[in-house]
C-alpha cells in the first residue's frame, strides 16, 4: 500500500490513512488490480446519492504506470456502476495527470477550483449559521446565483461531490456547516476537519453581503484557532473581486481541485 502511494502528491496522499477503513467498508466496492501476485492498482466505488456513484482512490504503482492499467481499471469501474443501474459517476481529484484520461472516457468537468486564502483576523463575530429550516429558501436562492454554474451545481468537497440542493443544505446545516450572510444573500459551505485553515468548498452571493461573510470567516478561523481560511472557488468565480476586496488572494502554488461527472 505505502509503495503505491509513494510519490503521489509529494507524499501527502491520504490513502495510507484510510486504507484499513476502505477495506472494511461494506457500503463501497474497493478494488485492486494484480500482476504476478502483486497489487499494482487500487480504486474504490461508493454510492453517495440516489443514482450517483462516487469514484475515488485510483492509484497505479509508479513502477507500472503508462501501460494502460489505470484506464482499464477506470473502464471496469464505469461498467460496474452502469450495470448496477447508477445514472452518474462523479469524482474529485487534485491531480492533473488523469484529466486527459477522464475526458477521453467521456467525463465532463464540473468544476476547476483554485484555492483562495486569507489569514485569520482577530476581534469580531464569526458568521451566522444557517438552520436546517432555512435550507429550502437558501437552495432556491443559490440555484439562481451565478456562482452555482461555475461549480457545476455541486459542492467541491473531496469526500463527496453532491448537488447543492435543499437536501444537502439541510443536512449540512444540521451539522453546523452552512454559513450565511445578511438575509441569506451569501452562503458558504464549510468542510469539517481543516487542520491548518478553515476549508470552504462552495461560495455563493456577491457584493457587500458576500464581502461581510468571507471577512467573518476570517474571524471564525481566529476564534477556532486556525491560521486562516481556504476557499475552493474557480478563478472566474463571480465574486472573485469581492474576495480580493477583503484580503483574499489566489494561492498560485497550491494547485487546483477538479470535479468530473460521467452520465452512465
Ligand atoms: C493517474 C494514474 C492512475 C494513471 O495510471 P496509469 O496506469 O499510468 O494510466 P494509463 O497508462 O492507463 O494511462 C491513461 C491515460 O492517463 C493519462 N496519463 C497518465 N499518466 C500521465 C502523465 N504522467 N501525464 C499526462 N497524462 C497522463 C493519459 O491520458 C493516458 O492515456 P494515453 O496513455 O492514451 O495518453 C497514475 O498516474 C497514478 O496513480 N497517479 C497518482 C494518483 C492520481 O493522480 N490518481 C487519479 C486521480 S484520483
Amino acid at each position: 500500500m505505502r509503495e503505491i502511494s509513494t510519490g503521489v502528491w509529494e507524499g501527502t496522499d491520504y490513502l495510507p490513512d484510510t486504507f484499513e477503513e476502505w477495506v472494511q467498508d461494506p457500503g463501497a466496492s474497493f478494488q485492486a488490480a494484480e500482476e504476478d501476485g502483486l497489487v499494482v492498482g487500487l480504486q474504490r466505488l461508493r454510492p453517495i446519492a440516489a443514482g450517483v456513484m462516487f469514484y475515488e482512490g485510483l492509484r497505479v504503482a509508479e513502477t507500472h504506470r503508462r501501460r494502460g492499467i489505470g484506464r482499464a481499471m477506470l473502464r471496469h469501474a464505469i461498467e460496474e456502476a452502469r450495470s448496477l443501474g447508477f445514472e452518474r459517476m462523479r469524482l474529485y481529484t487534485g491531480g492533473t495527470e488523469a484529466g486527459a484520461m477522464f475526458s477521453s472516457e467521456g467525463f465532463r468537468l464540473l468544476f476547476d477550483c483554485a484555492v483562495w486564502t486569507a489569514s485569520r483576523v482577530e476581534g469580531a463575530d464569526p458568521p451566522r449559521l444557517a438552520a436546517p429550516g432555512d435550507a429550502p429558501a437558501l437552495a432556491a436562492r443559490v440555484a439562481e446565483d451565478p456562482a452555482f454554474a461555475v461549480y457545476g451545481g455541486v459542492n467541491a468537497s473531496w469526500h463527496e461531490v453532491l448537488d447543492v440542493d435543499a437536501a444537502l443544505l439541510e443536512r449540512l446545516a444540521a451539522e453546523g456547516l452552512v454559513r450565511v450572510g445578511v438575509q441569506g444573500r451569501a452562503l458558504a459551505l464549510v468542510r469539517p476537519g481543516g487542520r491548518r485553515r478553515l476549508p470552504v468548498t462552495f461560495l455563493a452571493g456577491a457584493g457587500a453581503a458576500l464581502q461581510d461573510l468571507v471577512e467573518e470567516l476570517r474571524f471564525e478561523a481566529d476564534a477556532v484557532g486556525l491560521g486562516g481560511v481556504a476557499i475552493l472557488a474557480p478563478e472566474r468565480h463571480p465574486a472573485a473581486g469581492d474576495m480580493r476586496e477583503v484580503g483574499y488572494d489566489l494561492a498560485e502554488d497550491e494547485g487546483h481541485a477538479y470535479g468530473y461527472q460521467l452520465d452512465l
